[in-house]
């Protein structure tokens, strides 16, 4: 059902106020006045599209300006900035991983790093999720031999799990591998200045690429990549998925450089975003929810069977609670799961409501007692 008011804390569907658990707007900017605002400004300087590719007539100073930033941000020397996140990673994966080479995949990757392993010449090895001894044999075996990128979620965005980055960096550096990082839940929400995962691990000099979304903490759409300069340049020229695409429009590049400058600004609303996901997870497992290894805003309700899960997620939101149900093949055939996501702007009283919808529809599916 579509939502009739803005994507905050609660929202309007057909006419009924629901608390919103499952956007990934996790510092509510999709509201900031400032964002906003800075969205109206580039509308009105630069009007509502661009209508060419950034390499053609695509490229305005807002762009460059945005990458600018963020690559002081990420501190790396360089970022380039794609039109949405999937295609970063479609674009990337693709550009880099060469016939000789081997792309090297979690199982539990997000779907745009897969689809650009599909576009990919090289061949690809997925190993079980977070399993380090199966990503070292896979390592070992092809150490010396080929070129070798690893992939992985900083954040899974299903279960909200963290990748086991010291681990894979350490295995990385050891066996010659380059390592990226798709941080779309990361960036904004972990480490101490919002950087990420990559930060959280103090691991900002050791991880080759950083890929980031503004469809989440930054409340745009449009994505980024971050690293060397020289690796850049080339993404840059060879990534079709940058290079065949119209590139973002102003307004959303403006409300991205503008929910970065809150993002550096305002640090309290990372400290509220994860006040409520620490009691959140506490009481959910107090209730007796299986939560798995969730460690950020995303947690989940495990349920394992896709039909049971559509009927708790009915059962909820008839509550007046809006989860997202993951059934596959966003995730493994088995572990369909309640996906449930925190904000900053959320208040008692909205996790209250959660609480008390999830609870009763917990009890009748005989999931807690
Ligand atoms: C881990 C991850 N990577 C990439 C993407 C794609 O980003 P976008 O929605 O900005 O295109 C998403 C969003 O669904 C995601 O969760």
């Amino acid at each position: 059902m579509p939502i009739e008011s803005p994507s905050g804390p609660e929202v309007l569907i057909d006419g009924r106020s629901m608390v919103m658990l499952g956007s990934n707007n996790y510092l509510g900017l999709s509201q900031h006045p400032a964002v906003i605002a800075a969205a109206h400004a580039a509308l009105d300087q630069y009007g509502t599209g661009c209508t060419g590719s950034r390499l053609l007539n695509g490229t305005l100073t807002l762009h460059r300006e945005l990458e600018s930033r963020l690559a002081q941000f990420m501190n790396k020397p360089a970022a380039l900035v794609f039109t949405t996140g999937y295609q970063v990673n479609v674009g990337v994966v693709a550009a880099l991983v060469g016939r000789n080479d081997i792309l090297i995949l979690d199982r539990a990757d997000h779907a745009s790093i897969v689809d650009g392993s599909r576009l990919a010449f090289g061949k690809t090895m997925r190993y079980p999720h977070s399993d380090m001894d199966a990503l070292e044999l896979i390592l070992r075996t092809h150490a010396g031999k080929h070129g070798m990128l690893i992939v992985v979620d900083g954040v899974f965005s299903m279960e909200g799990d963290l990748a086991k980055l010291p681990e894979i960096s350490r295995l990385a550096r050891t066996y010659g591998a380059r390592l990226m990082v798709d941080d779309a839940h990361g960036v904004g929400v972990l480490g101490e200045g919002g950087r990420g995962s990559v930060e959280h691990f103090d691991l900002l000099d050791d991880v080759d690429l950083v890929m980031g979304t503004f469809s989440k903490s930054f409340a745009s759409t449009g994505g980024f990549i971050a690293g060397d300069e020289e690796v850049i340049y080339f993404i840059k020229h060879t990534a079709r998925a940058f290079l065949f695409s119209a590139s973002i429009p102003p307004a959303s590049a403006a409300a991205a450089l503008a929910a970065l400058d809150v993002i550096e600004s305002e640090p309290d609303r990372r400290r509220r975003l994860w006040a409520n996901t620490h009691r959140m997870k506490s009481e959910l497992t107090r209730l007796g929810f299986d939560t798995g290894h969730s460690e950020t805003p995303i947690i989940p309700i495990i349920v394992g069977d896709d039909f049971r899960t559509a009927q708790l997620w009915k059962r909820v939101f008839d509550d007046g609670v809006f989860v997202n149900a993951a059934i596959t093949p966003a995730v493994e055939p088995g572990h369909a799961l309640l996906r449930t996501s925190y904000m900053a702007t959320h208040d008692n009283s909205h996790l209250d409501r959660a609480l008390s919808a999830m609870e009763r529809a917990g009890k009748e599916f005989g999931l807690i007692s």
